[in-house]
């Protein structure tokens, strides 16, 4: 099987006075990537951090950890070539964001990151599944995107294991209270790469969440390899 499970922290919950050693810190605690929460206060009613800082971050944690960025604006297409001058791995755009998702597409890659492409709650797995051949990475949202520490929305799981069922090799990504209480729903779905916000940052053990999240879903996709 193609995917892997991996675990990536989202770095919103974290003290972000201190956001490069929280950065090393979730890496030294096992983190697969890092999952960096760019919000305009437009898209989403939240404000975040732009290219400026993920240059700095970049300086300060070196060449290694990858750096998915979880794009919540509303001109995705401003922002690909600074990200990725940045220091960016992947661009993850919001599919409801754009009118042109092929031309961004197309775009991302000529910056030279990896394309994930987002979906929110409302917006329907049919709709991101005529592009889902061009992209690495699939983000299903298990809340409303905006804020951390969120209540996981089971009914996004449908979306995962559609997903999961028509493209077997497909990264697929859940973000949105997801924890020890909710991974196992997301890795039955088919999920298999974990954001974890507040119930990684927030806990006094990291790395045993980390830990935890990761042989959940190994062991799932294990299983599904095998019954297949
Ligand atoms: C929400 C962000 C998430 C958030 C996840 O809009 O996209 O990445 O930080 O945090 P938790 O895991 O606390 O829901
Ligand atoms: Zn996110």
């Amino acid at each position: 099987m193609a995917y892997m499970a991996k675990i990536g922290p989202s770095i919103l919950s974290s003290n972000l006075a201190c956001l490069g050693s929280e950065c090393v810190r979730m890496m030294e605690c096992g983190a697969d990537y890092l999952h960096l929460d760019v919000m305009d206060g437009h898209f989403v009613p939240n404000l975040t951090f732009g290219h400026p800082m993920v240059e700095c971050l970049r300086k300060s944690v070196g060449p290694d950890p990858f750096f998915d960025m979880h794009m919540m604006v509303s001109r995705p297409e401003q922002w690909v070539k600074p990200m990725s001058a940045a220091g960016a791995n992947q661009y993850t755009f919001h599919l409801e964001a754009t009118t042109n998702p092929g031309n961004l597409i197309k775009e991302i890659r000529e910056a030279g990151m990896k394309v994930g492409l987002a979906i929110k709650p409302g917006t329907t797995v049919e709709e991101l599944a005529p592009w889902a051949n061009q992209i690495d990475m699939a983000l299903v949202m298990t809340v409303e995107p905006g804020f951390g520490g969120q209540k996981f929305m089971d009914d996004m799981m449908p979306k995962v294991s559609w997903l999961r069922s028509q493209f077997p090799s497909l990264d697929i990504e859940v973000d949105g209270g997801v924890g020890p209480d909710t991974i196992h729903r997301c890795a039955e779905a088919g999920a298999n790469m974990i954001v974890s916000g507040s119930a990684v940052i927030g806990n006094d053990d990291p790395r045993s969440v980390i830990s935890l999240l990761r042989t959940v879903v190994s062991e799932a996709i294990q299983k599904r390899s095998l019954d297949r």
